[in-house]
């Protein structure tokens, strides 16, 4: 069972240091012209928990002594594609959002037209990014990787777009808990899952049986992370989310909270932390970094 105990940000805070020179490396290598420039920027370096880097990382950390570079690739990869998401969230004809990691939203600082596209190139960047060789540090990576990985990112990168429409159909709808299921499943769950399996194929081989055991708890902590999301819409307060609080419930989102309650979602939220430690049962102590990322989204604030 689950239990309270420190939330390990430890984990966290590093890969927030790691990813963000990686992505600064990223960034520089474009040549892109103004505005734009500072509206992807600005969607990129500022803030972010970075949960989807630290879970490559955390994944690699399986085997030790790997070659980083596909995992370095991937983590930068993932966040911007999530950055993209994240632009592309906020706008007037989708979430309609002006708050976002505590600064205004891509669209507020820097226009519509320009967060729009600042989505659209970091979409592109993420898989130009992918099959550079960026952080090879003369460790070149195998061809068929970075296609494995090209494969999970465009993948999870359609599934998050679907859960996007999804989300939107059900506004001011009651949905039954296999829809929203589907929805939450899609819009969050696919990239957290990419972010883990991109990871995952760079280090293990496809027969390996860790590879299934982290697509469950994969699956299950991108399930989480929504419900999460959800209950902290609710219970957290402006200033700690850096985005608004309590916009679910203004415009009528399909949530977790609002099909079951609050306290079932919460207990919901445990219930899947539980399975996802389940899941890393076969690895033992080296899988302690992704075992602290799940007891982190389930205890985070923000
Ligand atoms: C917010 O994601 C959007 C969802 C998928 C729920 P995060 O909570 O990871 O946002 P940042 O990157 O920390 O700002
Ligand atoms: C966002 O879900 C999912 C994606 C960005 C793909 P939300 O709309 O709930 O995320 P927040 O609450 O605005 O961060
Ligand atoms: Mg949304
Ligand atoms: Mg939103
Ligand atoms: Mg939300």
């Amino acid at each position: 069972m689950s239990s309270l105990t420190d939330v390990p940000v430890t984990v966290l805070t590093e890969a927030q240091q790691r990813i963000q020179q990686d992505l600064l490396t990223a960034l520089d290598a474009f040549a892109i012209p103004e505005p734009l420039k500072g509206a992807v920027y600005h969607a990129v370096m500022l803030g972010g928990k970075r949960v989807r880097p630290a879970l490559c990382y955390a994944t690699a950390a399986l085997k030790p002594n790997t070659n980083m570079a596909a995992v370095r690739r991937a983590a930068v990869a993932i966040e911007l594609i999530h950055c993209y998401s994240l632009a592309h969230d906020d706008l007037p004809c989708m979430d309609n959002d002006l708050l976002r990691r505590g600064q205004p939203t891509c669209h507020a600082a820097f226009g519509e037209d320009t967060a729009l596209l600042a989505g659209d190139i970091l979409q592109s960047m993420a898989f130009e990014v992918l099959g550079s060789r960026l952080y090879d540090q003369g460790a070149a990576v195998d061809a068929a990787i970075v296609l494995k990985q090209m494969q999970i990112l465009a993948t999870a990168s359609s599934k998050m777009v679907c859960g996007q429409v999804l989300d939107l159909q059900a506004e001011g709808k009651q949905v039954d808990q296999a829809a929203l299921e589907t929805i939450h499943r899609n819009k969050t769950g696919a990239l957290i899952s990419a972010a883990i399996m991109m990871a995952a194929v760079a280090i293990f081989e496809g027969t390996d049986r860790a590879i299934p055991q982290l697509r469950e708890y994969g699956q299950v902590i991108g399930l989480a992370f929504q419900v999460q999301d959800d209950i902290l819409d609710i219970i957290s307060d402006t200033e700690v989310l850096g985005k608004t609080a309590g916009k679910d419930e203004q415009v009528e989102k399909s949530t977790y909270p609002a099909l079951m309650g609050l306290e079932q979602a919460q207990a919901y939220a445990t219930d899947l932390h539980d399975q996802a430690l389940q899941a890393l049962d076969y690895f033992a102590e080296d899988a302690a970094a992704l075992r602290a990322i799940s007891q982190f989204l389930w205890q985070r604030k923000s």
